[in-house]
């Protein structure tokens, strides 16, 4: 489940945050935990700052970002109000750490955060407005600002087919993109990709790509 040291004490501090809520919610995150290297991902994140994270669901990426970077602030956003409701009593009595309902077709405040990352999210926006939450981030980011976004890669294509299943199952149809059309809706939205990193998890393909607004 976990190898590294500092994965295997990321998972027990998530273990420890979400059993205090109940075996459920635990178990839940333990399942999450092995649809990604999500200490890798966090570890491409800045230190300090203020960082909104797009798709915040549970707080599970979020909880992972905070512990890896205790002096980063961390504002989580997800439209779905029982997944927020989970998140929020995560955030027990840390400061850094907040989690709202926001729909993010919507724009936050310009140029506020220092980061902004959107992990395992725009496969769940429909295709029309997948578009425009990226641009959500772009503005939402000050000049200069990192955005974080990992999403399901389309290679190699029977896990990507795999994944496409699971999803399906859990949550109607996800509207997959290929790794070159993301990429081009990053460009045309203005960000400017510094490192992309695929990586595989079980049955889930990823692409991470760490985009700088320009
Ligand atoms: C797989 S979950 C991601 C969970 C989280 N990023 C993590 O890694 O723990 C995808 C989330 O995207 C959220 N989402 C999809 N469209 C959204 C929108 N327009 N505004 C806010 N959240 C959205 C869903 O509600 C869902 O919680």
């Amino acid at each position: 489940m976990a190898s590294t040291k500092e994965e295997k004490w990321v998972f027990k501090k998530l273990w420890e945050t979400y059993r205090a809520q109940s075996l459920g919610a635990a178990l839940w995150v333990a399942v999450r935990w092995l649809y990604g290297p999500f200490v890798e991902f966090a570890r491409l994140l800045p230190d300090r700052g203020l960082m909104a994270d797009f798709g915040c669901g549970k707080g599970v990426f979020a909880n992972v970002v905070s512990f890896i970077h205790p002096e980063l602030n961390i504002e989580g956003f997800d439209q779905n109000r029982l997944a927020v409701k989970v998140a929020v009593r995560t955030q027990g009595i840390r400061e850094n750490i907040k989690f709202q309902e926001f729909d993010l077709r919507k724009a936050l405040p310009a140029e506020k955060y220092d980061a902004v990352s959107m992990v395992d999210v725009l496969h769940h926006v429909p295709r029309d407005n997948q578009k425009s939450v990226i641009e959500n981030a772009w503005q939402a980011l000050k000049p200069g600002g990192i955005f974080l976004m990992v999403d399901i890669d389309d290679r190699p294509r029977w896990m990507a087919w795999t994944n496409y299943l699971h999803d399906s199952i859990q949550m109607n149809r996800p509207y997959l993109v290929k790794r070159k059309d993301l990429m081009d809706m990053l460009t045309s939205c203005g960000f400017v990709i510094q490192k992309q990193r695929a990586s595989r998890s079980l049955y889930v393909p990823h692409i991470a790509f760490l985009a700088v607004k320009g």
